[in-house]
């Protein structure tokens, strides 16, 4: 049985994109392995949240979790704060990371834009955190969105040089799984870009905890363009939007997207748009439902952080012990 271990930033209400990429196969990964999920709340201070905005999105992040089926009895759910080894790890592993393969990390490229003087140390030291998250509990799986494959590759490089620093085969090199179907689903106001969290229009994705008629709405305002629907996804290449559209209709409905492609094949795009906006009411509909749930009995809800955190201590605690060992640091 492998460890998996992932997380998401509570920088704001979980999108379509985050259960499709991420959420939806940590449940499906959830029986055959032993589960860390963590609400990575030390990644959202690199965007300066406010505290008490950062409290409730770490609460709203757990629930999340749980109401898209992640069983809190099962797996531990937790802060990544909560756990203090994470950060102690991360410098361990900042001493063995050369600045050459943190200047090549596309997302920091992309989050500090022009301003690279003024964005902030832990922004570029980020994907060292994103290494100590998956090594501190020697993960043997991350499931994770394409977007996050680069990270996961430097997390592998940079367990691969602390072993040899050290001559020691300590750390496991963590494999991605990062499913096919919805790797990347983009923003519904334009088919070239990630849909993201901080993304400013709204309208660029549909969150978990939007009602019924916001979801209606948004999908009847998505892009797209004149065309019907094409009989394969090659035909419509020049045509992202579109493409984006039936990979979620595909990723909801679990069939490939010519499946979906042949099922439409010649309509417009408002009948396919009223179907698709019913599949997304029926998905999300119930987790939005027991996210209310959870949501409104906090002590529980904290509860199941706190046997989480209590949990992926002790498995940190054993290994912070082997790695201050290995690394010669003196335990007085
Ligand atoms: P975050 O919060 O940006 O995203 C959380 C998860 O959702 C996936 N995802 C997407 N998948 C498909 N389409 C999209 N448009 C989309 N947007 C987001 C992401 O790939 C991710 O799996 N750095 C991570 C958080 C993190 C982490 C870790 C993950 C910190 N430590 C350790 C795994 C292991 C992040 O920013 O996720």
């Amino acid at each position: 049985m492998g460890r998996i271990l992932s997380g998401v930033q509570p920088t704001g209400s979980l999108h379509i994109g985050n259960y499709l990429g991420a959420l939806r196969n940590w449940v499906r990964l959830q029986d055959e392995h032993e589960g860390l999920f963590c609400i990575v709340d030390l990644h959202a201070l690199t965007t300066h949240p406010d505290p008490a905005e950062l409290r409730a999105w770490t609460r709203n992040t757990a629930a999340a979790y749980i109401a898209a089926g992640i069983d809190p009895h099962k797996n531990a759910i937790f802060p990544q704060s909560a756990v203090t080894g994470h950060s102690e790890l991360s410098w361990l592993l900042a001493c063995q990371t050369p600045l050459g393969w943190l200047n090549r990390m596309t997302q920091f490229k992309e989050k500090a834009g022009k301003k690279k003087d003024q964005a902030n140390l832990g922004l570029y030291a980020y994907p060292v955190l994103m290494a100590a998250d998956i090594l501190i509990y020697k993960a043997t799986h991350v499931p994770v969105g394409e977007d996050q494959k680069q990270h996961l590759e430097l997390a592998r490089d940079i367990a691969g040089a602390f072993n040899h620093q050290y001559g020691v085969n300590y750390f496991k090199l963590p494999e991605p799984l990062i499913m096919e179907t919805a790797a990347r689903i983009m923003s519904l106001r334009d088919g070239t870009a990630k849909m993201s969290k901080s993304d400013i229009s709204e309208y660029s994705r549909i969150h978990l905890n939007d009602d019924n008629d916001t979801i209606a709405l948004k999908i009847r305002k998505a892009k797209t363009d004149p065309e019907p629907i094409g009989e394969t996804l090659e035909s419509m290449e020049e045509r992202p939007e579109a493409i984006n559209l039936i990979g979620i209709f595909a990723a909801l409905s679990d069939k490939p997207p010519q499946d979906i492609c042949s099922q439409y094949t010649g309509s417009t795009f408002a009948p396919f748009k009223n179907d698709l906006a019913q599949l997304i009411i029926d998905t999300i509909g119930p987790i939005r439902d027991e996210m209310t749930r959870l949501l409104d009995d906090p002590v529980t809800l904290d509860g199941y952080m706190k046997t989480g955190a209590e949990h992926a201590r002790q498995l940190a605690a054993g290994h912070m012990e082997e790695v201050y060992d290995i690394m010669g640091l003196l335990r007085v």
